[in-house]
Formats: C-alpha cells, sequence, structure tokens
C-alpha cells in the first residue's frame, strides 16, 4: 500500500469512507504514479499527488446522488449517456466546494481524467495517464507495455495513443456507444506524434 502523504491524511481518512476497497487502493495509486510521472516530466509533484488523491472522488456516489448535481456542474450533453462518466464534472466539483482546491490545473485535471480533451496540457495529461497505468490495481502487463512506450521519443503522446485505442476497443467489444469527442481527441493525438 502506498503512503499517504502527512498534509493530505483528511483527505484520505473522507476518501476511505466514500469508496469501496478496490477504488480506495486505486485512487492510491493514481496519486502515486502522478507523484511519479510528475517529477519525470518537471511538473509540480505534489499537486499531482493531490489531483491524483480527487480525481475518483466522486466515483462511489450512486445514480440518484450523482444526479443530483447536474444543475451545478458544468456537464456535456454527451457525457450524460454514459453514467460511468459523471464522477469526472462531480469530482471537479467537489475539490472545490468540499476540499477547498482553487488550482484551476488542478481541477481541470480532474474534470477531464474520463474522456480527456483535445490539446490536453501535461498536466491534465499526466493525471490521465496515472489512472491509466497505476501498479495498484491496473494489469501488470498493461502497466508494463505502457511503461515501455513512455520510455520512447515523444512516449507521453504515443502511451495516451495506446490508452484511447485500449477504450476505443473495448467499447466497440460491449457494443457500447463512442463519444465524438473521444474519437476527436484520437486523431488530434496522432497528429502529435
Ligand atoms: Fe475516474
Ligand atoms: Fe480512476
Amino acid at each position: 500500500m502506498e503512503t499517504i502523504k502527512e498534509n493530505f491524511k483528511d483527505i484520505a481518512e473522507w476518501l476511505k469512507s466514500n469508496l469501496d476497497d478496490e477504488r480506495y487502493r486505486h485512487t492510491l495509486g493514481v496519486a502515486s504514479c502522478a507523484e511519479e510521472l510528475a517529477l519525470k516530466y518537471g511538473v509540480d509533484s505534489e499537486k499531482a499527488y493531490l489531483a491524483g488523491l480527487l480525481h475518483d472522488c466522486a466515483k462511489c456516489f450512486s445514480k440518484e446522488v450523482s444526479k443530483s448535481y447536474f444543475d451545478k456542474i458544468d456537464i456535456l450533453e454527451e457525457e450524460k449517456i454514459n453514467y460511468k462518466t459523471w464522477h469526472a464534472p462531480i469530482g471537479a466539483f467537489l475539490a472545490k466546494t468540499q476540499f477547498g482546491v482553487n488550482d484551476e490545473e488542478i481541477l481541470s485535471a480532474i474534470r477531464w481524467h474520463t474522456l480527456g480533451k483535445i490539446n490536453m496540457t501535461l498536466f491534465e495529461k499526466i493525471i490521465f495517464l496515472a489512472d491509466k497505468i497505476e501498479t495498484e490495481t491496473r494489469d501488470c502487463e498493461w502497466c508494463k507495455c505502457n511503461r515501455e512506450l513512455l520510455e520512447q521519443e515523444n512516449g507521453l503522446n504515443k502511451t495516451l495513443i495506446n490508452c484511447y485505442k485500449a477504450t476505443l476497443k473495448s467499447l466497440c467489444d460491449r457494443n457500447l456507444k463512442i463519444c465524438k469527442l473521444t474519437v476527436d481527441i484520437y486523431n488530434n493525438l496522432l497528429d502529435e506524434v
């Protein structure tokens, strides 16, 4: 189990009470992986740790509770199709209103960690990727292959493309709808490598 930073102990306590065990382990894994990637790419590692810690804070809310936030958050019409994506805008809202985070970079990284967005900043890419390749709960082989990709030239974008490919394949395999935005982001990333 990853260690929790001293100044974020209260947040971790809240998360432990409001997430299931697997989601809590994943959360600590993302925080730790985000910190590691931040150090690798020269961005603020404490901010990255905090964004990782809070990214899934609303993940275990029921559909009814999640819906009650709709009039308070900015949510795309196409996001409303899939309940699994609602926790991202709700999480950003809670990070600000409940946990007092005012840093726009952190809030935006939480807001867009599920879908991603066109022209993500380095910080947003790091949180997006940490969510996919943390080693606490993600598949070992999957993490290993992505970590190898990361070491290549333009590795961050190549790894992001690999993650989008996996998402697109999985959505097709399960006969689920694909957001236009997801396809646009994938195409845009291909232009970046
Ligand atoms: Fe999430
Ligand atoms: Fe996550």
